[in-house]
This record gives structure tokens, C-alpha cells and sequence, in this order.
């Protein structure tokens, strides 16, 4: 594999940044200055320094992404834009090919991880897990001490009573009561936050998730940006998925 191409899959750099960082010889391939950005490594054997740092090569990859409001969470659609759209080509080549872990609605905004760790993913995703998912939300009426109080003990969303969940709302503004808050759930049905306050007569207006599991999203993150994850964030997302 061409040493930039290393560099940008594991997250460190872009390719032109790898280049630069090659001229200022500030990248060693086995305790030499690479001389050329384009030359082979192979990422199971080599050593690879960047800025001081040792690279380690990951079997698979992580991607944190901001997802902005509008886009769909599939890996192709004919005619909407998806998050995979919103990736350079660099990173949708690698093979097996990411997708995204779980979905949020088209007007849902917020965390998303993209990963091709399919194990990892539904380990994730599994029910039985309980991985906490936060999202701020906003709602078009004022939410109740008791409609707050049904959402956390379980509402029919359907034929189907939701799981125990968290709710608090945000302090009250002068006119308004409880029309922004954060609810903290484990379970990821259909449109299941957008269904809970359907139950309670009430109508989601905003919805941004914040977390998933151990994660929180980058507040570096512009709607519609993205980054690898960290060492550090994939050994808290292994963890949570054990
Ligand atoms: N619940 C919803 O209703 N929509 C989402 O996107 C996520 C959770």
C-alpha cells in the first residue's frame, strides 16, 4: 500500500498532508526518513513514525461523523444523498466497505459512526447490549411532569411498549416549559423518539443524537464533517460492544 494512502486510511494526515510531512522528513518507515509520500509499505510489517508518532495499521475503520440534517443513513439511495456521499473516495474504497452503525432518520442530525467492523456493529446495536444513545430534542408543545414521567416508564409506540429511558428537560424559558430537553435511551426502534412523543400527543420539531455508548460527538464537527476515530474511542467502542 503507498505510504500516503497509509497515513490518510488510518486518519493521521490527508494525502497531501502525508506528502508534506514526507519532505520535512518527518515520517520513518523502519527508522528512515521515507523519501517519497507514493513508496510501498506494507502496514503488517513496517514501522511507520508519523510526527513522532508510532502508526499502528487497523484491520478496520472508524469514522465519526457530524450527519446533517437531510441526508439519509444508507450506504446508496437513487435519489437522496447518503452519509457514505459525504466521505472522500479515499476512505469509501476500503474493503469490506463501511456502513453505517445504525440509523438515524433523514432530519435527524448528530453522531454517526461508520465502520466496516460488521461484528462490532451489531455487538452494538444488539438489544440485549444496552448501549446508551443521547439525543437533544425538540418538541412543539410544552412536555408534562407526566408525559415526562410516561416516556421514562415505557410508552405503545405500536403494539410495542418502550423500554424503561431518561428524560430531562431543559430549564424552563419564560413562556415555554419543557419544549427542549435530552432523552437517553438503549433500544433504536424505527423512528422510535419521533413515535414516544407521538404517544404523548406531542411532535418532535428537532432531534440531534450527542452520544452512542461511550462516545461523544466532536464538538469540532461542523454539520457534515467528519474524522477517524481515535485509539483511544475504538478501544471504548470494543469495550462497550464486549
Ligand atoms: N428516534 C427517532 O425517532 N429518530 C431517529 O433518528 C433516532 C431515534
Amino acid at each position: 500500500m503507498r505510504l500516503d494512502k497509509f497515513l490518510s486510511l488510518t486518519g493521521k494526515a490527508s494525502r497531501s498532508d502525508a506528502s508534506k510531512a514526507v519532505r520535512g522528513g518527518t515520517v520513518l518507515v523502519n527508522g528512515i526518513p521515507a523519501k517519497k509520500a507514493d513508496m510501498n509499505v506494507d502496514p503488517d510489517t513496517d514501522e511507520i513514525i508519523f510526527r513522532g508518532e508510532v502508526v499502528t495499521y487497523r484491520q478496520y475503520t472508524y469514522v465519526m461523523m457530524h450527519k446533517p440534517d437531510g441526508v439519509v443513513s444508507a450506504t446508496e439511495d437513487g435519489r437522496e444523498q447518503t452519509v457514505l456521499d459525504l466521505l472522500p473516495e479515499e476512505i469509501t474504497r476500503v474493503r469490506p466497505a463501511l456502513f453505517p452503525c445504525g440509523r438515524l432518520d433523514k432530519h435527524t442530525t448528530g453522531l454517526m459512526i461508520l465502520t466496516n467492523n460488521g461484528q462490532l456493529s451489531h455487538r452494538l446495536l444488539s438489544p440485549a447490549r444496552h448501549v446508551d444513545k443521547t439525543y437533544e430534542f425538540s418538541v412543539k408543545f410544552p412536555l408534562s411532569d407526566e408525559d415526562v414521567m410516561a416516556l421514562e416508564s415505557g410508552v405503545d409506540i405500536g403494539g410495542y411498549v418502550t423500554a424503561p429511558c431518561k428524560v430531562v428537560l431543559d430549564p424552563p424559558q419564560p413562556d415555554e416549559r419543557g419544549r427542549s430537553g435530552k432523552i437517553t435511551l438503549h433500544e433504536g426502534k424505527y423512528h422510535q423518539i419521533k413515535l414516544m412523543m407521538e404517544a404523548q400527543h406531542n411532535q418532535i420539531t428537532r432531534l440531534k443524537r450527542v452520544t452512542f455508548g461511550p462516545l461523544t460527538l466532536d464538538p469540532a464537527l461542523a454539520a457534515g464533517a467528519w474524522r477517524m476515530l481515535t485509539e483511544e474511542e475504538i478501544g471504548m467502542l470494543e469495550d462497550a460492544g464486549k
